[in-house]
């Protein structure tokens, strides 16, 4: 029986990377809707469960993506309400990557630091989809994670939202200029940059001089890159003491990962993948050294 993918996108063209993904994945045909909303998806959703039989339906999984996260979890809520009984399908949800993105870099630090409680992780633009999944998988971790925002309002709301979707702590800071990284980054032992693409966030001499410091991540691919010395490529090399990962480094098993994912939706007809989910496929790659 072909598998079949329903590609719900909240934005308006739904993604190209996204299915090309999918069909490595093992997807043999992905239908594809765009620009969809909380109204659209019981109909859509209904369109996949009820055409097979209830024992085939593992051959149809739902995929939840787009640039908008928030809109993308409500989608994903929408699509699980919209199942019952037997009548249910596997789904995913990764809005711009955000969920694959985060659960790589969080796995490659829980890889290089195996015990994070109470260790202070600083998550520098924590405000943004990457950045808020990641700061919630590693306060479960029991990691003291502190995000930073340029606006404190956008840094309190990040804090909130994070705290209550994971059911964690986490604290927000307002950094405005590198000056202040000494006191950002003091203690620190891991530093995970999330900032926007083409931003430099951190320059070489404000983490060089953090002796705290045992893993640098930065997910920005576009120059200047986010942390000054950490290379696009780096996956684990030492710099001045640190383990580093640039995006590439993280980027290449994300990609595993996101395959991986879209597979596994596949095999039985009642998978939820998302941050904590995505994280569990994530952390059994990197057991069988598959990361
Ligand atoms: N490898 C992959 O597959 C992959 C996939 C997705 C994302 N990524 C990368 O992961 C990173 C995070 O992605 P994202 O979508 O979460 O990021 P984002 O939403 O674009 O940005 C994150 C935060 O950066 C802050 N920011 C924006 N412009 C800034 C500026 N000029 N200077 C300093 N801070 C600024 C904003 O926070 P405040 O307004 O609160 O300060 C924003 O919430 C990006 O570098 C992205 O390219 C990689």
């Amino acid at each position: 029986m072909r598998k079949l993918l329903l590609q719900l996108d909240s934005s308006r063209l739904p993604s190209v990377f996204d299915q090309v993904v999918a069909y490595d994945a093992g997807a043999d045909a992905i239908m594809s809707y765009g620009g969809v909303t909380e109204g659209d998806v019981r109909d859509l959703v209904h369109g996949c469960i009820f055409t097979r039989g209830t024992k085939d339906l593992k051959n149809t999984a739902v995929w939840i993506g787009g640039n908008n996260m928030s809109a993308g979890e409500q989608l994903l809520a929408m699509a699980q309400d919209s199942l019952f009984g037997d009548f249910t399908v596997s789904m995913m949800l990764d809005s711009n990557g955000s969920n694959t993105t985060a659960v790589a870099a969080v796995v490659k630090i829980e890889q290089a630091i195996t015990d994070l409680k109470g260790k202070k992780v600083v998550v520098l633009a924590g405000t943004g989809p990457v950045g808020q999944r990641a700061a919630g998988l590693l306060a479960r971790d029991g990691a003291h994670v502190v995000i930073t925002s340029r606006k404190p309002e956008q840094g309190e709301k990040a804090r909130q939202f994070i705290s209550a979707r994971f059911n964690v702590q986490v604290e927000s800071t307002t950094l405005t200029d590198p000056s202040k990284l000494d006191e950002v980054l003091d203690g620190a032992e891991v530093l995970l940059n999330s900032g926007p693409a083409g931003v430099q966030m951190v320059p070489n001499s404000a983490w060089t001089r953090q002796k705290s410091l045992k893993i640098a991540v930065d997910l920005n691919a576009v120059p200047p890159l986010g942390i000054e010395g950490v290379e696009v490529n780096d996956a684990g090399e030492t710099r001045d003491g640190v383990i580093a990962f640039g995006a590439f480094g993280v980027g290449n098993f994300k990609t595993k990962l996101h395959k991986q994912c879209v597979a596994r939706l596949f095999t039985r007809k009642d998978l939820v993948l998302d941050a904590e989910t995505i994280a569990d496929v994530a952390r059994e790659m990197a057991a069988t050294q598959n990361a």
